[in-house]
């Protein structure tokens, strides 16, 4: 049995045939078009589904899992209004992809499916309780507690990248301010970067700069890993978590994250809990998304049930 995931993102389209031990057959990839709306949106995730599915019968196929950015009800599979798909208010997503292949269908959050495949096929192999966290144009988490991805009383919880880490901060897209997102995401260090620098700097290049010695790259980078350490203080000490998983683009600095993050939560969390955590890179990449796409159907985890 064979199972299609979906990674829907705000600048491209990911889509894979999958199996039930996470081997991936054939991907495609389009650029999402945000801009050209939801419409052309869904057709374009549609089409990209028939091309990964075009060398094997429809009966071979169990079902199909779409990541998307939150806000969005996973109970009722419909996209609220996310900040990173401009124009989407209320699409149902899920049931226009259903109606369209005749497939069991499940919409759920980015982060949240990019966690279950971590905890299936990656980092999080054996531990029950971890959080997925994707520090990427967003910030984003994933909670497998107790060995099952929790999604609170609506499939709303894990927006971690919502947190309120300074009081009176920088606006964040939400339109809430001082969130992690807003002062440590991609976007948050490129834009305090394109201030500083007065052009445009890429998150990638601050931590390039800030390696070798630049101050104000320094400075930028360390403030962003400072507040990430915050949150993930806030994680340690709320959920107690063996393991955080980090994934996202901006994660792949690597080292020069990591290290300060631990040693944060060894100064700031409880000392017991501290303890416990090991605070590691994800490790399946690119295909975290598609592969927890599919492994939505294969768990009928969506949210942490699908609605009647
Ligand atoms: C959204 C999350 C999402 C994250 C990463 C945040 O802005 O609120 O739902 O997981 O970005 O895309
Ligand atoms: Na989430
Ligand atoms: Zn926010």
């Amino acid at each position: 049995m064979y199972s299609i995931g979906v990674d829907l993102g705000g600048t491209k389209i990911l889509t894979g045939l999958v199996d039930h031990v996470g081997v991936i057959y054939n991907t495609v990839e389009r650029s999402t078009k945000a801009e050209d709306g939801p419409e052309a949106v869904i057709e374009r995730i549609a089409r990209s589904i028939e091309e990964v599915t075009e060398t094997v019968s429809i009966n071979e196929i169990c079902g199909i899992g779409i990541g998307a950015p939150g806000p969005l009800d996973s109970l009722t599979g419909v996209v609220l209004s996310p900040p990173n798909l401009p124009g989407w208010d209320n699409i149902p997503l899920r049931q226009r992809i259903e109606e369209r292949f005749g497939i069991p269908t499940f919409l759920e959050n980015d982060a949240n499916v990019a966690a279950l495949a971590e905890h299936r096929f990656g980092a999080g192999r054996g531990v029950d309780d971890m959080v997925y966290i994707t520090v990427s144009t967003g910030i984003g988490a994933g909670l497998i507690l107790g060995g099952r991805l929790y999604g609170g009383a609506g499939g709303f919880a894990g927006e971690i990248g919502h947190i309120v880490v300074d009081a009176n901060g920088r606006p964040c897209v939400c339109g809430n301010r001082g969130c992690l997102e807003a002062v440590a995401s991609g976007t948050a260090i490129g834009r305090k970067a394109e201030q500083v620098f007065n052009r445009p700097v890429s998150a990638k290049e601050v931590a390039a700069m800030a390696a070798t010695g630049n101050p104000e790259a320094r400075a930028i980078f360390d403030e962003a890993i400072h507040y990430l350490g915050m949150g993930l203080v806030s994680i340690v000490n709320l959920f107690n978590p063996s393991k955080i998983v980090i994934g996202g683009g901006v994660s792949r600095i690597g080292d020069a994250m990591f290290h300060p993050l631990s040693r944060k939560v060894k100064e700031r969390a409880f000392p017991a809990p501290a303890a416990m955590v090991d605070i590691v890179p994800a490790q399946l990449g690119p295909n975290s998304g598609l592969l927890g796409g599919a492994a939505l159907p294969l768990t009928q985890q969506a949210g942490s049930k699908k609605a009647e």
